[in-house]
C-alpha cells in the first residue's frame, strides 16, 4: 500500500504540532513540523549577524547552507525567533529552499511510513496531493493564552496583551504575504481546536478513519 500524507495547516498557536504529533504516535507516522525549518533558518541568520531585511546576504547564506535540521529545540521557541521566522517567510527564495528540503525529507520517509506535516501552506502549496488535509482554527484570544503559558513554561518573561498583539500581527503577515499566504487548502477539513484536546482528537480520528 502506498503510504499516506496528512497535512495540518493553521495560524500561530492553533495547536497544529500537538495534533500532528498525536497522529504520528497513534499511526506510527513521521512528523515534520515545517515551522521549525523557518525558525531554525531565522535563528541561523540572526546568529550570523545578517539583517532579516538583507535579501542579498540571506541569498548568499542560503547558497552556503546545505540542509537545515528539522529537530525542535527550546531556543527556537522564543518570541524573538517567532517574529524573525515570519519575517523571513515572506521571501520566495527562502520558501523555495525550505520546500525543497521538506520534499526531500518526506520522499525519503514515505518509503517506510506515512507522514504528517504541519505548517501554513502545506496542504495548499507544498503537498497539494496529500491524502488528508486539515485546517485548524482557534480564536486569537485563546491562542494567545496558550502561547503565553508556553512561554512562561520555557522561562521567558511575557505579557499576555503583548502576546495577543504579536499573534494578530503574525496572522496578518502570514495571511497577506504574496508568496504562499496561509489559507484553507482546497478540500481541507476544518477542525475547531478551541475546546478540549480530547474533543479535537475525536474529530481527527473520525476524519482519518473515514478516509482510510
Ligand atoms: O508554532 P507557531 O504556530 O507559533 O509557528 P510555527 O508553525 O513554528 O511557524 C513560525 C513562522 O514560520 C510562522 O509565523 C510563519 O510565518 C512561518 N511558516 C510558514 O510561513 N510556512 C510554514 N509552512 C510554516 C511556518
Amino acid at each position: 500500500m502506498k503510504h499516506k500524507i496528512i497535512t495540518i495547516d493553521g495560524p500561530a498557536g492553533s495547536g497544529k504540532a500537538r495534533i500532528a504529533s498525536y497522529i504520528a504516535k497513534k499511526w506510527k507516522y513521521y512528523h515534520l513540523d515545517s515551522g521549525i525549518l523557518y525558525r531554525r533558518l531565522a535563528y541561523l541568520i540572526l546568529k550570523n549577524k545578517i539583517k532579516l531585511s538583507d535579501k542579498k546576504q540571506i541569498e548568499n547564506f542560503l547558497a552556503k547552507t546545505n540542509t537545515i535540521s528539522p529537530r525542535n529545540s527550546i531556543k527556537l521557541r522564543t518570541e524573538k525567533i517567532s517574529k524573525a521566522a515570519s519575517k523571513i517567510a515572506i521571501y520566495k527564495k527562502i520558501r523555495n529552499y525550505i520546500n525543497i528540503q521538506q520534499k526531500n525529507i518526506i520522499q525519503k520517509e514515505l518509503k517506510n511510513r506515512g507522514c504528517v506535516i504541519d505548517g501554513r501552506d502545506i496542504g495548499s502549496v507544498v503537498f497539494k496531493e496529500a491524502n488528508i488535509k486539515i485546517f485548524v482554527i482557534v480564536n486569537a484570544k485563546i491562542r494567545a493564552k496558550r502561547r503565553y503559558k508556553q512561554l512562561i513554561d520555557i522561562g521567558e518573561k511575557s505579557i499576555y496583551a503583548k502576546i495577543l498583539e504579536e499573534i494578530k500581527l503574525r496572522d496578518n503577515k502570514d495571511k497577506k504575504r504574496k508568496n504562499s499566504p496561509m489559507k484553507v487548502p482546497y478540500k481541507a477539513h476544518i477542525i475547531d481546536n478551541s475546546e478540549s484536546f480530547s474533543n479535537t482528537i475525536f474529530q481527527i480520528n473520525k476524519i482519518i478513519q473515514k478516509n482510510s
